[in-house]
């Protein structure tokens, strides 16, 4: 090999040999490396798309970009000839799909596209993965061994965990995913606050928690996408997160299984919580594929002080 690729590749730690020294199982290695490496495929279908509407209703009801469908056929078949995926549920799809031939290890779960709404803004949007082991139903913390999500921006960017810590890689100009970040780690407070869900259709309580915060100066960051709301909180390494319950859907907007589960897997593993207000998600047992819950997730103080708003009962400071 050149000089230069040689040096290259001495210092910089690509994605297999991470998971491979932080002891990861290697089927597990191998499906993460090869849901990565579907991010390009679908980041290459974001560019060449013409996006028009599809003109298919999700089971949810909201009109849905051709890009949301053909992302999640593009991961589909990927996963179908992986050998580790038994089923797959997506967001796109109103049930699980077997994919495997029965004995395989792994269900994964995802949103195939997120923050689709986005793509013609050309703001950043991203693709959340959660990777369990056999079943989906019961509590997160029982059933997943791993989430990811990849950030389609300026750059492509996939943060991971396999329980094992939560870290960024990059996609370098190779086409491999480097080491960017590793060992991620929330502070217990921080300075942003990404609020989703209208004022009007907000609760008191929640109301509440939110002047508290902006009395107390935190910065507001909000696109409208989870992928790179979130993102934020993590790489920032701190702040907060809250899509709420809603006076008219107490359930909230986000899907606990295909956008909560993964995220909260990651958060927690960076050291933050994450919660429907009260209870952590990892603890809330997933009854039905669709179903909904709202979202506190990032800093321990800021989801902490929101669920003291919330049960208005208990005294709070501020
Ligand atoms: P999706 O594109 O997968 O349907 O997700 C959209 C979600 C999520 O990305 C974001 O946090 C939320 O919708 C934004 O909702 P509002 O438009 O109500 O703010
Ligand atoms: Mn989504
Ligand atoms: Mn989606």
């Amino acid at each position: 090999m050149g000089e230069g690729i040689s040096d290259y590749t001495k210092f910089c730690v690509d994605l297999r040999r991470h998971m491979w020294m932080a002891g990861v199982e290697l089927d597990l290695r191998r499906l993460i490396w090869q849901i990565a490496v579907t991010g390009k495929y679908i980041s290459a279908k974001i560019h060449e798309s013409n996006r028009k509407l599809a003109g298919f209703k999700n089971i949810y009801g909201e009109e849905q970009l051709a890009l949301d469908k053909s992302s999640d056929e593009i991961l589909k078949n990927q996963l179908q000839f992986s050998g580790f995926v038994r089923e797959y549920a997506s967001e796109e799809r109103d049930q699980v799909i077997t994919i495997g031939q029965g004995q395989e290890k792994y269900f994964v779960t995802a949103d195939p596209l997120d923050g689709s709404s986005l793509v013609d803004t050309n703001l950043a949007i991203g693709t959340i993965i959660g990777i369990h082991n056999g079943t989906i139903l019961g509590k997160g913390r029982d059933t997943m061994v791993a989430a990811l999500y990849i950030t389609y921006g300026p750059l492509i960017t996939m943060v991971y965990s396999a329980g094992k810590g939560t870290h960024e890689f990059v996609l370098n100009r190779e086409g491999e995913y480097v080491l960017s970040q590793e060992n991620i780690r929330l502070r217990d407070k921080g300075d942003i606050y990404s609020l989703g869900g209208l004022r009007r259709d907000w609760t008191e309580a929640h109301l509440k928690f939110v002047e508290y915060l902006e009395r107390e100066g935190y910065k507001l960051r909000y696109s409208g996408g989870f992928v790179p709301d979130i993102n934020q909180i993590v790489i920032k390494g701190g702040g907060i997160f809250t899509y709420p319950a809603l006076r008219k859907s107490p359930e909230g907007k986000l899907r606990l299984l295909f956008e909560l589960q993964p995220m909260a897997f990651l958060v927690e593993q960076a050291g933050g919580v994450a919660t429907d207000g009260n209870n952590p998600i990892l603890d809330i047992p997933v009854e039905k594929l669709g179903q909904r819950s709202p979202i506190y997730i990032g800093s321990r103080f800021e989801v902490e002080t929101a669920r003291a708003f919330l049960n208005e009962k208990q005294e709070v400071q501020g």
